[in-house]
Protein backbone atom coordinates (compact mmCIF):
# COMPACT_ATOMS: atom_id res chain seq x y z
CA UNK A 1 0.00 0.00 0.00
CA UNK A 2 3.06 2.00 1.35
CA UNK A 3 4.55 1.63 -1.93
CA UNK A 4 1.46 2.16 -4.28
CA UNK A 5 1.58 5.85 -2.85
CA UNK A 6 5.34 6.12 -3.00
CA UNK A 7 5.19 4.86 -6.72
CA UNK A 8 2.26 7.89 -7.11
CA UNK A 9 3.97 10.36 -5.45
CA UNK A 10 6.80 10.11 -7.97
CA UNK A 11 4.85 9.92 -10.98
CA UNK A 12 2.73 13.22 -9.92
CA UNK A 13 6.54 14.85 -9.13
CA UNK A 14 8.02 13.65 -11.72
CA UNK A 15 4.72 15.22 -14.21
CA UNK A 16 5.06 18.71 -12.18
CA UNK A 17 8.93 19.39 -12.74
CA UNK A 18 8.27 18.06 -16.56
CA UNK A 19 5.35 20.62 -16.73
CA UNK A 20 7.52 23.66 -14.99
CA UNK A 21 10.65 23.18 -17.35
CA UNK A 22 7.84 23.13 -20.38
CA UNK A 23 6.27 25.92 -18.76
CA UNK A 24 9.28 27.85 -19.34
CA UNK A 25 10.68 27.03 -21.97
CA UNK A 26 7.42 27.78 -23.96
CA UNK A 27 6.74 30.84 -22.11
CA UNK A 28 9.92 32.80 -21.48
CA UNK A 29 9.30 35.24 -18.74
CA UNK A 30 9.02 38.69 -19.94
CA UNK A 31 11.94 41.01 -20.33
CA UNK A 32 11.21 43.95 -17.76
CA UNK A 33 12.41 47.19 -18.65
CA UNK A 34 12.70 49.27 -15.88
CA UNK A 35 12.28 52.78 -16.85
CA UNK A 36 10.07 53.94 -19.61
CA UNK A 37 11.38 55.49 -22.56
CA UNK A 38 9.18 57.59 -24.52
CA UNK A 39 11.33 56.58 -27.82
CA UNK A 40 9.79 52.84 -27.53
CA UNK A 41 6.20 54.80 -28.42
CA UNK A 42 7.88 57.03 -30.79
CA UNK A 43 7.61 57.19 -34.79
CA UNK A 44 8.93 60.12 -36.58
CA UNK A 45 5.95 60.65 -38.65
CA UNK A 46 2.77 62.18 -37.31
CA UNK A 47 1.43 58.13 -37.71
CA UNK A 48 -1.01 58.54 -34.66
CA UNK A 49 -3.07 61.41 -35.57
CA UNK A 50 -6.16 60.74 -34.79
CA UNK A 51 -9.41 61.24 -37.55
CA UNK A 52 -12.33 61.21 -35.47
CA UNK A 53 -14.87 64.27 -36.68
CA UNK A 54 -16.57 66.26 -33.90
CA UNK A 55 -20.34 65.50 -33.96
CA UNK A 56 -21.11 68.00 -31.01
CA UNK A 57 -19.49 71.83 -30.26
CA UNK A 58 -19.57 74.15 -27.86
CA UNK A 59 -22.01 77.09 -27.92
CA UNK A 60 -19.46 79.85 -26.76
CA UNK A 61 -16.59 80.26 -28.85
CA UNK A 62 -12.93 80.60 -27.26
CA UNK A 63 -13.02 83.76 -29.32
CA UNK A 64 -15.58 85.55 -27.70
CA UNK A 65 -15.26 84.71 -24.36
CA UNK A 66 -11.56 84.68 -24.17
CA UNK A 67 -10.96 82.66 -21.00
CA UNK A 68 -8.67 82.29 -18.89
CA UNK A 69 -9.35 78.79 -17.42
CA UNK A 70 -10.83 75.89 -19.34
CA UNK A 71 -12.22 73.27 -17.65
CA UNK A 72 -12.73 69.80 -20.08
CA UNK A 73 -14.58 67.33 -18.40
CA UNK A 74 -14.53 63.56 -18.98
CA UNK A 75 -18.22 61.60 -18.77
CA UNK A 76 -19.71 59.13 -19.46
CA UNK A 77 -22.74 59.80 -22.35
CA UNK A 78 -25.27 58.46 -20.40
CA UNK A 79 -23.99 60.21 -17.52
CA UNK A 80 -26.05 63.16 -17.21
CA UNK A 81 -26.24 63.21 -13.43
CA UNK A 82 -22.73 63.73 -13.00
CA UNK A 83 -22.86 67.24 -15.40
CA UNK A 84 -26.02 68.53 -14.13
CA UNK A 85 -24.16 68.16 -10.25
CA UNK A 86 -21.22 69.93 -11.89
CA UNK A 87 -23.14 72.20 -13.89
CA UNK A 88 -25.18 73.37 -10.04
CA UNK A 89 -22.24 73.26 -8.17
CA UNK A 90 -18.43 74.09 -8.79
CA UNK A 91 -18.87 74.58 -13.25
CA UNK A 92 -21.85 77.37 -12.47
CA UNK A 93 -19.84 80.62 -11.90
CA UNK A 94 -18.18 81.44 -14.78
CA UNK A 95 -16.08 84.61 -13.45
CA UNK A 96 -13.69 83.94 -10.72
CA UNK A 97 -11.61 86.75 -9.55
CA UNK A 98 -11.92 88.41 -12.66
CA UNK A 99 -11.17 85.83 -14.92
CA UNK A 100 -13.43 84.30 -17.61
CA UNK A 101 -13.55 80.23 -16.81
CA UNK A 102 -15.26 77.66 -19.06
CA UNK A 103 -16.47 74.23 -18.10
CA UNK A 104 -16.98 72.00 -21.09
CA UNK A 105 -17.71 68.21 -20.95
CA UNK A 106 -15.96 65.87 -23.36
CA UNK A 107 -18.23 62.60 -24.22
CA UNK A 108 -17.82 59.79 -27.06
CA UNK A 109 -20.58 57.89 -29.11
CA UNK A 110 -22.51 56.34 -26.94
CA UNK A 111 -22.84 51.91 -26.68
CA UNK A 112 -25.90 51.81 -28.53
CA UNK A 113 -28.84 49.28 -25.63
CA UNK A 114 -26.66 50.30 -22.45
CA UNK A 115 -26.79 54.06 -22.76
CA UNK A 116 -31.06 54.06 -23.68
CA UNK A 117 -32.36 54.45 -19.92
CA UNK A 118 -31.51 57.99 -20.12
CA UNK A 119 -34.87 60.26 -21.02
CA UNK A 120 -32.39 63.18 -22.50
CA UNK A 121 -30.54 62.36 -25.31
CA UNK A 122 -26.92 63.39 -25.54
CA UNK A 123 -27.84 65.53 -28.75
CA UNK A 124 -30.78 67.40 -26.61
CA UNK A 125 -28.58 68.27 -23.91
CA UNK A 126 -26.16 69.80 -25.65
CA UNK A 127 -29.37 71.83 -27.05
CA UNK A 128 -30.23 73.07 -23.72
CA UNK A 129 -26.62 73.79 -22.36
CA UNK A 130 -23.93 74.04 -25.26
CA UNK A 131 -21.43 72.68 -23.34
CA UNK A 132 -20.68 69.33 -24.26
CA UNK A 133 -17.77 68.14 -27.05
CA UNK A 134 -18.11 64.69 -28.83
CA UNK A 135 -16.02 62.86 -31.61
CA UNK A 136 -17.24 59.98 -33.22
CA UNK A 137 -15.48 57.19 -31.49
CA UNK A 138 -16.96 54.73 -28.75
CA UNK A 139 -17.29 56.04 -25.49
CA UNK A 140 -15.38 52.96 -23.07
CA UNK A 141 -12.97 52.57 -20.58
CA UNK A 142 -10.11 51.26 -22.83
CA UNK A 143 -10.94 54.32 -25.26
CA UNK A 144 -10.17 57.28 -22.44
CA UNK A 145 -7.39 58.23 -24.49
CA UNK A 146 -8.78 59.02 -27.61
CA UNK A 147 -11.10 61.44 -25.82
CA UNK A 148 -7.98 62.51 -23.91
CA UNK A 149 -6.70 63.16 -27.46
CA UNK A 150 -10.06 65.03 -28.06
CA UNK A 151 -9.34 67.21 -25.82
CA UNK A 152 -5.83 68.55 -26.76
CA UNK A 153 -6.82 68.40 -30.49
CA UNK A 154 -10.34 70.61 -29.28
CA UNK A 155 -7.85 72.92 -27.22
CA UNK A 156 -5.18 73.46 -30.55
CA UNK A 157 -8.02 73.77 -32.67
CA UNK A 158 -10.51 75.71 -31.27
CA UNK A 159 -9.42 77.66 -27.94
CA UNK A 160 -5.48 78.29 -28.57
CA UNK A 161 -6.46 81.62 -27.02
CA UNK A 162 -7.29 80.09 -23.29
CA UNK A 163 -4.02 80.72 -20.78
CA UNK A 164 -4.51 77.34 -18.68
CA UNK A 165 -6.64 74.04 -19.20
CA UNK A 166 -7.62 71.47 -16.73
CA UNK A 167 -8.65 68.32 -17.47
CA UNK A 168 -10.64 66.38 -15.11
CA UNK A 169 -13.05 63.28 -14.03
CA UNK A 170 -16.68 63.65 -13.66
CA UNK A 171 -16.26 62.48 -9.84
CA UNK A 172 -14.33 65.23 -9.08
CA UNK A 173 -14.90 68.33 -6.45
CA UNK A 174 -12.91 71.10 -7.89
CA UNK A 175 -12.71 74.70 -5.83
CA UNK A 176 -12.70 76.37 -9.12
CA UNK A 177 -11.69 79.74 -7.18
CA UNK A 178 -8.59 78.43 -5.44
CA UNK A 179 -7.54 76.97 -8.74
CA UNK A 180 -7.66 80.39 -10.64
CA UNK A 181 -6.04 81.61 -7.77
CA UNK A 182 -3.20 79.63 -7.41
CA UNK A 183 -2.97 79.99 -11.61
CA UNK A 184 -2.45 83.76 -11.25
CA UNK A 185 0.13 83.13 -9.41
CA UNK A 186 2.00 81.34 -11.79
CA UNK A 187 2.61 84.76 -13.74
CA UNK A 188 1.66 82.77 -16.86
CA UNK A 189 4.57 80.09 -16.51
CA UNK A 190 4.58 78.45 -20.05
CA UNK A 191 5.08 74.66 -19.43
CA UNK A 192 3.57 74.46 -16.63
CA UNK A 193 2.05 70.86 -15.91
CA UNK A 194 0.77 70.28 -12.50
CA UNK A 195 -1.67 68.33 -10.21
CA UNK A 196 -1.58 64.92 -8.24
CA UNK A 197 1.67 63.53 -8.94
CA UNK A 198 2.60 60.15 -9.83
CA UNK A 199 6.40 59.86 -10.04
CA UNK A 200 7.37 56.17 -10.17
CA UNK A 201 3.98 54.29 -10.32
CA UNK A 202 4.29 50.72 -11.09
CA UNK A 203 2.87 49.46 -13.78
CA UNK A 204 0.02 46.55 -12.51
CA UNK A 205 0.43 43.00 -14.56
CA UNK A 206 -2.55 41.52 -12.42
CA UNK A 207 -5.21 40.79 -14.67
CA UNK A 208 -8.09 41.43 -12.22
CA UNK A 209 -7.02 44.93 -11.68
CA UNK A 210 -8.55 47.60 -13.54
CA UNK A 211 -5.36 49.09 -14.08
CA UNK A 212 -3.83 46.36 -15.54
CA UNK A 213 -1.70 46.35 -18.66
CA UNK A 214 -0.23 43.79 -20.83
CA UNK A 215 3.37 43.44 -21.34
CA UNK A 216 3.10 43.56 -25.19
CA UNK A 217 1.14 46.97 -25.10
CA UNK A 218 3.69 48.17 -21.93
CA UNK A 219 7.04 45.91 -21.44
CA UNK A 220 8.30 49.16 -19.02
CA UNK A 221 7.94 48.71 -15.04
CA UNK A 222 7.41 51.95 -14.15
CA UNK A 223 5.35 55.23 -16.24
CA UNK A 224 7.26 58.19 -16.67
CA UNK A 225 6.40 61.09 -14.20
CA UNK A 226 2.44 62.03 -14.79
CA UNK A 227 0.12 63.63 -12.61
CA UNK A 228 -3.13 61.65 -12.14
CA UNK A 229 -6.50 62.18 -14.24
CA UNK A 230 -8.63 63.34 -11.57
CA UNK A 231 -7.42 66.80 -12.77
CA UNK A 232 -3.93 68.00 -14.09
CA UNK A 233 -3.62 71.34 -14.97
CA UNK A 234 -1.57 72.73 -17.67
CA UNK A 235 -0.51 75.91 -20.01
CA UNK A 236 -2.21 76.29 -23.23
CA UNK A 237 1.45 76.93 -24.83
CA UNK A 238 2.28 73.57 -23.55
CA UNK A 239 -1.03 72.05 -24.37
CA UNK A 240 -0.54 72.98 -28.20
CA UNK A 241 3.20 71.25 -27.86
CA UNK A 242 1.54 67.93 -26.30
CA UNK A 243 -1.17 67.50 -28.85
CA UNK A 244 1.76 67.90 -31.73
CA UNK A 245 3.56 64.99 -29.81
CA UNK A 246 0.72 62.95 -29.78
CA UNK A 247 0.93 62.52 -33.03
CA UNK A 248 4.13 60.39 -32.82
CA UNK A 249 3.73 58.69 -29.61
CA UNK A 250 1.57 55.79 -29.45
CA UNK A 251 -1.44 55.86 -27.02
CA UNK A 252 -1.54 53.49 -24.50
CA UNK A 253 -4.88 53.09 -22.48
CA UNK A 254 -4.22 54.84 -19.24
CA UNK A 255 -4.42 58.64 -20.64
CA UNK A 256 -3.00 60.22 -17.72
CA UNK A 257 0.15 58.25 -18.20
CA UNK A 258 0.18 58.75 -22.01
CA UNK A 259 0.23 62.64 -21.22
CA UNK A 260 3.36 61.42 -19.03
CA UNK A 261 5.07 60.03 -22.26
CA UNK A 262 4.32 63.71 -23.76
CA UNK A 263 5.92 65.10 -20.88
CA UNK A 264 8.94 63.31 -20.95
CA UNK A 265 9.43 63.72 -24.56
CA UNK A 266 9.44 67.77 -24.36
CA UNK A 267 11.51 66.95 -21.41
CA UNK A 268 8.75 68.93 -18.73
CA UNK A 269 9.08 67.83 -15.66
CA UNK A 270 5.90 67.56 -13.57
CA UNK A 271 5.44 70.34 -11.35
CA UNK A 272 4.73 68.99 -7.85
CA UNK A 273 2.71 71.75 -5.68
CA UNK A 274 4.32 72.30 -2.43
CA UNK A 275 1.19 72.29 -0.71
CA UNK A 276 0.12 68.83 -0.69
CA UNK A 277 -3.72 69.90 0.32
CA UNK A 278 -4.38 70.61 -2.57
CA UNK A 279 -5.02 67.69 -4.56
CA UNK A 280 -6.22 64.46 -3.68
CA UNK A 281 -6.36 61.31 -5.03
CA UNK A 282 -8.73 59.65 -2.89
CA UNK A 283 -11.78 60.87 -1.51
CA UNK A 284 -11.92 63.13 2.03
CA UNK A 285 -14.72 63.34 4.16
CA UNK A 286 -16.12 67.22 4.37
CA UNK A 287 -13.99 68.95 6.33
CA UNK A 288 -15.03 72.97 5.36
CA UNK A 289 -11.19 74.30 6.33
CA UNK A 290 -10.19 71.22 4.25
CA UNK A 291 -12.60 72.01 1.39
CA UNK A 292 -11.65 75.92 1.53
CA UNK A 293 -8.32 75.53 0.55
CA UNK A 294 -7.67 72.56 -2.07
CA UNK A 295 -8.07 72.41 -5.30
CA UNK A 296 -9.38 69.27 -6.59
CA UNK A 297 -10.41 66.07 -4.50
CA UNK A 298 -11.20 62.37 -6.03
CA UNK A 299 -13.94 59.96 -6.31
CA UNK A 300 -16.69 61.99 -5.14
CA UNK A 301 -20.76 60.74 -6.02
CA UNK A 302 -23.11 63.87 -7.88
CA UNK A 303 -24.88 64.39 -4.31
CA UNK A 304 -21.31 64.66 -2.17
CA UNK A 305 -20.58 67.39 -4.68
CA UNK A 306 -23.70 69.14 -4.78
CA UNK A 307 -23.77 68.77 -0.66
CA UNK A 308 -19.92 69.16 -0.02
CA UNK A 309 -20.53 72.75 -2.41
CA UNK A 310 -23.73 73.73 -0.46
CA UNK A 311 -21.83 73.34 2.75
CA UNK A 312 -18.85 75.19 1.75
CA UNK A 313 -21.30 78.40 0.86
CA UNK A 314 -23.36 77.98 3.83
CA UNK A 315 -20.76 77.64 6.48
CA UNK A 316 -18.74 80.87 4.50
CA UNK A 317 -18.47 82.76 7.92
CA UNK A 318 -16.80 79.79 9.84
CA UNK A 319 -13.30 80.84 10.66
CA UNK A 320 -10.39 78.41 9.67
CA UNK A 321 -7.59 78.45 12.31
C1 LIG B 1 -9.39 62.79 -42.18
O1 LIG B 1 -10.70 62.49 -42.67
C2 LIG B 1 -11.14 63.31 -43.68
C3 LIG B 1 -12.56 62.95 -44.01
O2 LIG B 1 -13.10 62.01 -43.16
C4 LIG B 1 -10.22 63.16 -44.89
O3 LIG B 1 -10.63 64.02 -45.90
C5 LIG B 1 -8.78 63.50 -44.47
O4 LIG B 1 -7.90 63.26 -45.54
C6 LIG B 1 -8.36 62.65 -43.29
N1 LIG B 1 -7.05 63.10 -42.81
C7 LIG B 1 -6.09 62.28 -42.41
C8 LIG B 1 -4.83 62.91 -41.94
O5 LIG B 1 -6.21 61.07 -42.42
C1 LIG C 1 -12.68 52.80 -29.50
O1 LIG C 1 -13.38 53.52 -30.47
C2 LIG C 1 -13.25 53.01 -31.77
C3 LIG C 1 -13.95 53.96 -32.73
O2 LIG C 1 -15.29 54.12 -32.41
C4 LIG C 1 -13.84 51.61 -31.83
O3 LIG C 1 -13.68 51.09 -33.13
C5 LIG C 1 -13.11 50.74 -30.84
O4 LIG C 1 -13.70 49.47 -30.77
C6 LIG C 1 -13.12 51.35 -29.46
N1 LIG C 1 -12.20 50.61 -28.62
C7 LIG C 1 -12.56 50.08 -27.46
C8 LIG C 1 -11.49 49.34 -26.74
O5 LIG C 1 -13.66 50.21 -26.99
C1 LIG D 1 4.75 86.05 -9.84
O1 LIG D 1 5.00 87.43 -9.79
C2 LIG D 1 4.89 88.00 -8.49
C3 LIG D 1 5.04 89.51 -8.60
O2 LIG D 1 5.71 89.87 -9.75
C4 LIG D 1 5.94 87.37 -7.58
O3 LIG D 1 5.84 87.90 -6.29
C5 LIG D 1 5.73 85.86 -7.55
O4 LIG D 1 6.73 85.24 -6.79
C6 LIG D 1 5.73 85.28 -8.94
N1 LIG D 1 5.36 83.87 -8.86
C7 LIG D 1 6.02 82.91 -9.49
C8 LIG D 1 5.53 81.54 -9.26
O5 LIG D 1 6.96 83.11 -10.21
C1 LIG E 1 -0.73 54.73 -10.16
O1 LIG E 1 -0.82 54.74 -8.75
C2 LIG E 1 -2.07 55.06 -8.21
C3 LIG E 1 -2.01 55.02 -6.71
O2 LIG E 1 -0.74 55.26 -6.21
C4 LIG E 1 -3.15 54.15 -8.73
O3 LIG E 1 -4.40 54.53 -8.25
C5 LIG E 1 -3.14 54.19 -10.24
O4 LIG E 1 -4.11 53.33 -10.73
C6 LIG E 1 -1.79 53.88 -10.78
N1 LIG E 1 -1.81 54.03 -12.22
C7 LIG E 1 -1.69 53.05 -13.09
C8 LIG E 1 -1.75 53.41 -14.53
O5 LIG E 1 -1.50 51.92 -12.76
C1 LIG F 1 -21.43 73.31 7.61
O1 LIG F 1 -22.80 73.31 7.26
C2 LIG F 1 -23.49 72.07 7.43
C3 LIG F 1 -24.92 72.25 7.03
O2 LIG F 1 -25.03 72.95 5.88
C4 LIG F 1 -23.35 71.61 8.85
O3 LIG F 1 -23.96 70.34 8.97
C5 LIG F 1 -21.89 71.52 9.24
O4 LIG F 1 -21.79 71.15 10.60
C6 LIG F 1 -21.19 72.82 9.01
N1 LIG F 1 -19.79 72.68 9.33
C7 LIG F 1 -19.07 73.61 9.97
C8 LIG F 1 -17.63 73.28 10.23
O5 LIG F 1 -19.53 74.67 10.29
Amino acid sequence: MALKYLQLSVLVLAGLSITTVIWFSVLPLPVVIESANWMYFYEFEPVYRKNFTFTLRERVKCQDRNPFLVILVTSRPSDMKARQAIRSTWGSKQTWWGQEVVTLFLVGREIEAVDRITPLTVEDESHSFGDIIRQDFLDTYDNLTLKTIMAFQWVSEFCSNTKYIMKADSDVFVNTGNLVRFLLNFNSTESLFTGFPLIDNNSNREFFLKTYISYQEYPFRLYPPYCSGLGYVLSNKLALRIYETMSHIKPIKFEDAYVGFCLQKLRVKVHVPEDAELFFLYKINFNICKYRHLIAVHGLSSNEIIKFWQDLKKNNTFVCK
